[in-house]
């Protein structure tokens, strides 16, 4: 060999070396230690759905596809919401869509249309001309297909938690709102709990200075309920699935707190788990196959550093007995809220021009809870709950009445022409937790960059907000 040939392929192996140590072994990119995932082009002639606005719709033609525990519960529900017409229903299983024909019957509402027998039975609801809005509450799997295909005939889609559980389907949400211009919104109802409304406003009035840091979680154990879910789908899943496979009920309200993608963005995401430890257990007890391939492990971490330099920690555990929390935590530089287990406030109160509350009447106590909390919230109450609202909200019901909200504002925003309070990039941002901290899992805890699925466009607005008719 000459002496030219020898060099280049010592410049060869050098280069080959080189690269092959900015890749994991599975082929994911690797730029400053942090994986890379792929942000795909936006598709030529698209544009962002930021803000996006439809015509106003004096009535809203609902059709529901899924009507198991939540789903039904969700058709009641929506019998007591201005401006709806409930058209269509769907549900694989036809005694479901009979049950719930009843309970339309019993609120003096007509019947709907039927969609059931198989699992593609949707197609029909979502060609259906007399409906605007698919409302989806079934299993996981079917979460995407469903929204993909309504979305496909023009109608906008409201989908359960998680909505989706891959990068692959966020970003064919995306694609897909953008290039119809349609709404896809993310049924996160943990934003419209009480204590969650009124933290927000607060952040928003500034009573927590800036906030750095936030925790959210889903700890219930689901012992009593594996069993009732289709064809056990849920625990399938959690065999079939490392990573957070629940992350948005603890993640969504914080990043609401935090503007993510209306001034801030997520970053990089590291995460943990245990080993299953219990759900090899319940595959064997009820006699599935491969207990020990079981690959959600019982408890998950996941932290997520910003943009600009705030945290968020997450935790997933649905194995455990222990005691149900969302955690939802916020921590201030002037002060903090706390949700679990029991609410509670602090300020730094010099630091807030007296508008925290007068801690002088509290005997030396700096940390607000019970009746003093209840009254300090009150004067904080979130824009969107108006009294009447909270009185029908509790009345209806729904985990105490924060579905009722949430679907009371999304018909709300439909009829008055407004942006939806929870656009398809929440969606995707929260979603994509799931499979970012299964490959962050699968790399020893690697730190892993979160995609920017407005694709540059996360500084544009100013801050959460919410819209109003005029
Ligand atoms: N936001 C919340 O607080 C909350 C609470 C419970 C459940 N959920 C979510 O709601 C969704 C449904 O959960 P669930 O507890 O009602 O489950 P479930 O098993 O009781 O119901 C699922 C229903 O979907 C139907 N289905 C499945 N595939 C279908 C298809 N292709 N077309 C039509 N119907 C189909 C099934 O027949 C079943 O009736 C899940 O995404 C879950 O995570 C959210």
């Amino acid at each position: 060999m000459s002496k030219s040939s020898a060099v280049i392929l010592v410049v060869l192996a050098f280069l080959i070396a080189r690269c092959s140590a900015h890749r994991t072994d599975d082929g994911f990119k690797i730029k400053d230690g942090v994986i890379i995932t792929k942000v795909p082009e936006r598709p030529v002639g698209q544009k962002d759905v930021l803000g996006l606005t439809v015509p106003a719709m004096d009535t809203v033609r609902v059709g529901f596809v899924g009507l198991g525990m939540r789903g039904s519960d969700a058709v009641v529900r929506y019998t007591y919401v201005p401006g709806v017409k409930i058209t269509a229903i769907c549900d694989v299983e036809p005694d479901r869509v009979k049950a719930s024909q009843k309970d339309l019957a019993g609120r003096g509402f007509p019947a709907a249309a039927e969609y059931a027998g198989t699992v593609e039975s949707y197609r029909q609801l979502c060609e259906d001309p007399n409906v605007d809005l698919v409302y989806i509450c079934t299993d996981w799997e079917h979460h995407v297909p469903v929204a993909l295909c309504a979305m496909e005939h023009g109608k906008h889609v409201a989908i359960e938690v998680p909505s989706a559980y891959s990068l692959e389907d966020c970003w064919a949400l995306v694609n897909m709102a953008e290039k119809n211009r349609l709404h896809c919104m993310i049924l996160e109802n943990c934003c419209y709990d009480f204590f969650e409304l009124s933290a927000l406003q607060m952040a928003r009035e500034g009573l927590f200075g800036e906030v750095i840091h936030a925790e959210g979680s889903y700890l219930h154990n689901l012992d009593p309920y594996w069993d009732e879910y289709w064809h056990s789908w849920r625990l399938t899943f959690n065999k079939e699935h490392r990573g957070d496979a629940y992350p948005t009920h603890g993640f969504g309200p914080v990043c609401q707190v935090l503007n993510i993608h209306r001034g801030d963005r997520l970053k990089t995401l590291v995460a943990l788990d245990t080993k299953a430890f219990n759900g090899p257990k319940h595959v064997s007890a009820r006699g599935g196959e491969n207990p020990e391939d079981f690959k959600n492990g019982d408890v998950s971490t996941t932290m997520i550093r910003t943009e600009k330099g705030k945290t968020v920690l997450i935790e997933h555990d649905v194995m455990t007995p222990r005691p149900y929390s969302r955690m939802y935590q916020l921590v201030g530089t002037e002060g903090y809220a706390a949700k679990y287990p029991v609410n509670q406030l602090c300020f730094r109160n010099e630091a807030l021009d007296g508008r925290t509350p007068d801690y002088s009447k509290l005997e030396g106590e700096k940390t607000l809870s019970g009746e003093a909390l209840s009254e300090f919230m009150e004067n904080h109450r979130s824009p969107i709950l108006t009294p009447e609202l909270e009185v029908l909200a509790k009345e209806v019901g729904g985990h105490g009445g924060m579905d009722f909200i949430m679907d009371y504002r999304l018909i709300y925003c439909l009829r008055n022409g407004l942006p939806l309070d929870i656009d398809v990039y929440d969606l995707a941002e929260w979603c994509c937790v799931s499979e970012l901290s299964a490959i962050s899992m699968e790399h020893g805890g690697a730190p892993v960059e979160v995609p920017d699925f407005t694709r540059g466009a996360w500084n544009r607005i100013d801050g959460f907000s919410y819209a109003f008719a005029e």
